[in-house]
């Protein structure tokens, strides 16, 4: 998805964020104590249907073979590309907060093994269905890889921002990519994804309401920071925007997704438009925050006028 909007530079840090992380602490083991007893330990192998394999050196990959087609395809193609580049994403995740022994590497930790799970069944679903070209496949997470994830490393504030949108945008688009591809095994996994992703964006959700309450105005500068700058993490991928236009065409993940199930749903959960007691520069932002909505929301209905005369198929409900 994207929208034309003016570049807007993001404020400075002006809080101590080892003070911050440090006092975040205590929250983020309560937080991490809950995220394992309501996780449910899973299993890529028991998802995958082997009975369906045949050995690629006497029946090597063809385009006939698929039985995901078209926008289904291609919306497995960005998830798994986008799950690929773990290690990107762990570094900047270390590197915001990896610093100490306590709650937080734990986190860290535990996130990036979870995450790494989400590659490894879809990868073997792909494979085993032969639903897309492994060749192809290993070619672009070599190039994904490679090229990693360029993001600066932002702030601690400006991080938790980020992730929060970023795995309910993720829970969201792995959902409805499931919903779309009209296959009951890759619909049980991406069921299987999204509850991991929820889990995780309750988490992040949470320590930031505690971030809130400690820096209110810091922490609303650097939401609506991201909230503006806001890209899907597949970003990077060869032929992103055109694949991004398909996946928004059949309703997996467009602008009314993004400002209806993910936006709003967390910025009404922190109360942004309810706080008090905000420095200037926050006030600023928050006027901007409401304005950029409401961009959303015309840009959102222009898309859906576009749309009603387009033939391709939407996610059911969408
Ligand atoms: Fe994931
Ligand atoms: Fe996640």
């Amino acid at each position: 998805m994207s929208i034309e909007l003016p570049p807007i530079p993001p404020t400075a840090t002006d809080y101590d964020e080892r003070a911050l992380l440090h006092e975040l602490e205590p929250v983020a083991g309560r937080l991490y104590d809950r995220h394992a007893k309501v996780a449910q330990e899973w299993f890529p192998h028991d998802y995958i249907p082997y009975r369906l394999g045949r050995d690629f050196d006497k029946e090597p990959w063809t385009p006939d073979q698929p039985r995901l087609t078209g926008i289904a395809q291609t919306a497995f193609e960005v998830g798994l590309l986008t799950e690929d580049n773990l290690p990107s994403y762990h570094r900047l995740i270390h590197g915001m907060f990896g610093d100490g022994d306590g709650a937080w590497i734990n986190w860290v930790g535990r996130w990036t093994a979870e995450e790494g799970r989400h590659a490894i069944v879809l990868r073997d679903y792909l494979t085993v269905t032969r639903n897309i070209d492994p060749i192809a496949l290993e070619r672009g997470r070599m190039t994904q890889l490679q090229q990693g994830y360029q993001h600066d490393a932002p702030d601690t504030l400006h991080g938790l921002a980020y992730v929060a949108f970023q795995e309910l945008a993720t829970r969201i688009s792995h959902r409805n990519t499931g919903r779309y591809s009209d296959d009951p095994v890759a619909d049980r996994i991406m069921v299987r994804i999204a509850a991991d992703e929820n889990l995780h964006m309750v988490f992040y959700r949470d320590i930031l309401s505690a971030a809130i309450e400690l820096q209110p105005s810091a922490a609303v500068r650097a939401i609506v920071d991201e909230v503006l700058a806001f890209q899907m993490p597949g970003a990077g991928i060869p032929g992103f925007l055109r694949k991004a236009a398909q996946i928004a065409k059949a309703g997996i993940y467009d602008l009314r997704v993004h400002r209806d199930e993910v936006l709003l749903p967390i910025i009404n959960h922190w109360k942004i438009f309810e706080l008090s007691g905000l420095d200037g520069a926050a006030e600023e932002a928050r006027r901007r925050l409401a304005d950029h909505l409401e961009k959303l929301d015309r840009a959102a209905k222009r898309f859906e006028e576009k749309l009603a005369r387009s033939s391709v198929p939407r996610v059911s409900g969408a």
